[in-house]
């Protein structure tokens, strides 16, 4: 039988740190609250070796006193509250006194501070948990905390990271999240001493269209006011829609959460004016008073809990309808295909299913046409598609033949081009400006246009027909990521095509499903891009040797 211990401080300590600091990126998010609670109106950020090796964070804020500085990595040691009602009226990032402590237990920390109105500054130097060095030092004013070696004597939680690219890529977000919470600051992050952000400051709408890539006119701006509340919606109208929820931000007193309550509440609100799985991007800032929101339910604080859970999904809600409800101009040559059209065009004689319309078989024999070997009998759950066949039972996978079809499509032939409407603008890392430097006329006859507007900024015009804003997402996370194994084209006409086939669960009717089958048949294709099958079948021979009908 197991006997209870209570766990030395030194490692109980350094399971508490793992839960506040769990991967660079929350280093970097705790720092940068520090900074942003000292009034710092600049921040840089320095990376190196994805975080692991080196982050360096200065800011131009108020700095510490040497008392302070000596005292701040000790456990609960915080300017920031002294009684418990402090909770309730909480306007600061931090407010536990543990960040520092945490980030001092698992890597080399180097503090050095300067209070604006003192002419000399402070070095602190704590080792994996111990005091190694404190002397006054020579410094700018405000505060510049350096880690080193992160983790290094945490094999378990180094082995749960993942590449030095890939953290670093995490900081970047973090760190355009933060900018988002606090725009007027200015923000510089480094990653092995090359620029790869830098925002001036201003306001959350033209920092929102850069980190976007679309203009400050397709963000479509509401605010509502219902006493204690405020919210303040900035969101991309319908015709930039995105086939996914990451580029929507929340913020609850400019703090960014993770809500469940906000992202339903806004999803519902949007749904209307945003048809077939495509989303708004955007922030939407709620503010209400701090008595109102438990902001202590998270080890890194990224939920919250609100006192008026059910009053604020509603407010969000309407906010939402409010914000896309009046008419809005829409540019002429403005043309996007639905993936219902994708699909039309891919199978121009399949008869086109009304919208909104869940198509059922009329009668079992209702799909037999000129090809009598093929009928359709129906649909298995939402990924399946069920034919009688010569052979059989047919069982087709209709995303994955779907995708698998687009595939080759787009790998075979120079895909037609078309025109976003607001063309994307996004940063590339150094490393991925020089793969699209050596892959460009690839990426080209993959059907993208482009042109390079800045050092290390590219503006996307056109993308392959039918791919909108999923396509630059696409051609942004491939280009980040170091492309091994096939092709550049090959790998953009994977991921292009699983974004645009259709998805289990979506609408399809009977007359796509058997254009879908019979193309796949007639091209002799039976996997999809990733490997797996696209149909499974049931020979007569074996059902009947399954029913005992046959030995
Ligand atoms: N960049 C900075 N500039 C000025 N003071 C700082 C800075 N970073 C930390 N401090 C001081 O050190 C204290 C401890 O920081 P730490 O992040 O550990 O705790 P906190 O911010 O109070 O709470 P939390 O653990 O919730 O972040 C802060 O309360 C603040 O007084
Ligand atoms: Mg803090």
């Amino acid at each position: 039988m197991a006997r209870i211990r209570v766990l030395p401080e030194e490692v109980y300590s350094r399971i508490a740190a793992g839960e506040v600091v769990e991967r660079p990126a929350s280093v970097v998010k705790e720092l940068v609250e520090n900074a942003l609670d000292a009034g710092a109106r600049r921040i840089e950020v320095d990376l190196s070796g994805g975080g692991l090796t080196l982050i360096r964070v200065h800011d131009d804020g108020e700095g510490m006193s040497p008392e302070d500085l000596r005292l701040c990595w000790h456990p609960h040691a915080t300017s920031k509250i002294s009684h418990l009602e402090d909770l309730q009226r909480l306007c600061t990032f931090g407010f536990r006194g543990e960040a520092l402590h945490s980030i001092a237990r698992v890597s080399r920390l180097t503090i050095l501070s300067r209070p604006r109105e003192r002419d000399e500054a402070h070095l602190l130097r704590v080792h994996f948990g111990r005091e190694e060095e404190f002397r006054p030092a020579p410094g700018p004013p405000g505060t510049t905390v350096t880690v080193e070696d992160l983790f290094r004597e945490m094999p378990a939680r180094k082995a749960f990271l993942r590449s030095p690219r890939a953290e670093a890529g995490r900081v970047l977000e973090i760190l355009r999240l933060m900018a988002l919470c606090a725009p007027e600051t200015s923000f510089r992050l480094t990653q092995e001493k090359k620029e790869v952000f830098r925002w001036p400051g201003g306001s959350r709408k033209a920092l929102l269209s850069r980190i976007l890539g679309v203009s400050e006119k397709d963000l479509q701006e509401k605010i509502l006011e219902r006493k204690p509340y405020r919210i303040h919606l900035l969101l991309t109208r319908p015709e930039v829609a995105l086939g996914t929820t990451r580029y929507l931000f929340l913020l609850v007193n400019d703090r960014a959460v993770k809500d469940r309550t906000l992202l339903s509440a806004l999803l519902e609100g949007a749904r209307a004016f945003f048809p077939g799985g495509r989303f708004p991007a955007g922030v939407l800032s709620l503010y209400l008073p701090p008595h109102l929101v438990d902001v202590n339910v998270h080890p890194a604080k990224w939920e919250v809990r609100f006192r008026e859970e059910r009053e604020i999904y509603a407010l969000v809600r309407r906010a939402v309808e409010g914000a896309f409800s009046r008419p809005f101009p829409v540019s002429p040559d403005f043309r996007r295909s639905s993936p219902a059209e994708t699909l039309r065009q891919e199978y121009p004689e399949a008869p086109a299913s009304p919208p909104g319309h869940v198509a059922e078989p009329r009668s079992p024999g209702f799909a037999e046409g000129p090809f009598p070997e093929e009928r359709f009998l129906g649909f298995l759950g939402k990924t399946y598609a069920l034919f009688e066949t010569r052979e059989g039972l047919l069982l087709l996978d209709f995303h994955a033949a779907h995708e698998r079809l687009l595939y080759e499509g787009l790998c075979r032939q120079v895909p037609e081009s078309e025109t976003l409407l607001f063309p994307a603008v996004f940063e590339l890392s150094e490393e991925a400006r020089e793969r699209l430097e050596e892959l460009g006329e690839e990426i080209r006859r993959s059907g993208f246009r482009f042109r390079e507007v800045g050092p290390r900024e590219i503006m996307v015009e056109g993308v392959p027909r039918g791919g909108g804003f999923a396509a630059v997402e696409e051609l942004r996370a491939l280009l980040e990521e170091r492309p091994g194994g096939p092709g550049i084209r090959e790998q953009l006409a994977a991921r292009l095509a699983c974004r645009l086939a259709r998805k289990a669960g979506d609408r399809l009717s009977p007359q796509e499903a058997l254009h879908l089958l019979r193309r796949i048949r007639q091209e002799g294709l039976s996997r999809c891009p990733h490997g797996r099958p696209l149909y499974l079948l049931f020979s007569w021979d074996e059902l009947e040797k399954r029913f005992g009908r046959k030995v």
